[in-house]
């Protein structure tokens, strides 16, 4: 594994990170998400990303994780780097989600406890709250940092100019943002286009990518139809079949044909091309099987694209 570091920040993080959004819930046998989750270990894939809300139910995910924490991973915590978020719906009541004082507070000492942990490495706040005033959620996350319940903070799908208030806000504070979370991949490139990456670099934040095979879309899984053990099939909270227009299966089949030209797989091609943009610290994959996992290292080891590839790229994407 490679790692890079986040912005200007001590914290080296693998260019594969692990997501919890999916497979770590009910839904997944407990053995597959133990297998998956020790592949990534033995990978060197030590950032384990979750949220309060990961499931299914609510909350599943972090109780798998704390399951590990008292078994397999046990001697292991000062190799790994946890993450976890709060801000959206979690528990019923006025209370349960969005970003005040009281919600995060209260679902970082909530995901401690599902986690079996004293701390977590990076603390999120997991979206933008356009109602609780910005301070009052960024000296919030000050402040878990100072009492201990968090060696870092992050936030999520932030809209550019409040990112970089609290880029300010917290430096201000000498608890520096480390790593912006949104999603980056072929078929979604705001971050890029948003001046969110850009704004990273000028402030010294890292930037790591979510759903970067657009939940599996950017991969071979859907190219002849739907497959029964496919996240469409088993799981579709998020990605529905109706994702798979014509125009859309006609512009991931046009991918697949230059990463075919590469050498390589469409899910490699996608994830190599988030690692090649400017300020781009990790990709956050999902993966509901070991192999999967395994065949997304490739990524690392992708040749630079060609200008003749960018361009084509962008003809298909832009
Ligand atoms: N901050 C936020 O608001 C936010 C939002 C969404 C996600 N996230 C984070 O990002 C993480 C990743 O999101 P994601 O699961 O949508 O990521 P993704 O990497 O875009 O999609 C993962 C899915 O793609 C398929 N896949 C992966 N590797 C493959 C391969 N080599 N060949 C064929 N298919 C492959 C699998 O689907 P099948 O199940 O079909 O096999 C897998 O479950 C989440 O776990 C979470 O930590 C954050």
């Amino acid at each position: 594994m490679k790692y890079r570091r986040s912005g200007k920040s001590g914290v080296l993080l693998p260019e594969i990170s692990l997501g919890m959004w999916h497979n770590f819930g009910c839904l997944t046998p407990y053995e597959t998400s133990r297998a998956i989750a020790l592949t990534a270990f033995d990978c060197g894939i030590v950032h384990f990303d979750l949220a309060n809300n990961y499931g299914p139910e609510p909350g599943a995910a972090e109780n798998f994780m704390g399951s590990m924490m008292r078994s397999d991973f046990c001697a292991h915590r000062d190799e790994l780097f946890i993450s976890t978020k709060a801000a959206y719906d979690m528990w019923e009541g006025p209370y349960g989600s969005w970003a005040s004082r009281k919600h995060l507070t209260a679902s970082l000492n909530q995901s401690l406890k599902r986690m079996s942990l004293e701390y977590v490495d990076l603390f999120y706040c997991h979206r933008y709250d356009p109602e609780t005033p910005l301070e009052e959620t960024l000296q919030t996350l000050v402040d878990v940092v100072r009492q201990g319940k968090a060696l870092y903070i992050g936030i999520s799908r932030w809209p550019v100019e409040a990112a970089r208030f609290a880029y300010h806000y917290l430096r201000q504070r000498d608890v520096p943002c480390l790593i912006y979370q949104g999603r980056l991949n072929l078929l979604d490139q705001s971050p890029v286009q948003e001046g969110i990456l850009e704004q990273g670099l000028e402030d010294g934040v890292g930037f790591i990518s979510f759903s970067p095979l657009a939940q599996g879309l950017l991969t071979d899984r859907y190219l002849n139809g739907i497959p029964e053990d496919s996240r469409i099939a088993h799981d579709p909270r998020f990605l529905k079949a109706d994702a798979l227009t014509p125009e859309r299966l006609a512009q991931l089949r046009a991918l697949n044909d230059i990463a075919e030209q590469r050498g390589e797989s469409l899910a490699t091609m996608a994830l190599a091309w988030i690692l090649q943009q400017k300020g781009v610290t990790s990709v956050l994959v999902g993966a509901s099987s070991p192999e999967q996992l395994r065949r997304n290292l490739k990524a690392t080891e992708s040749a630079p694209f060609t200008s003749e590839e960018i361009q084509q790229i962008n003809k298909l994407t832009r």
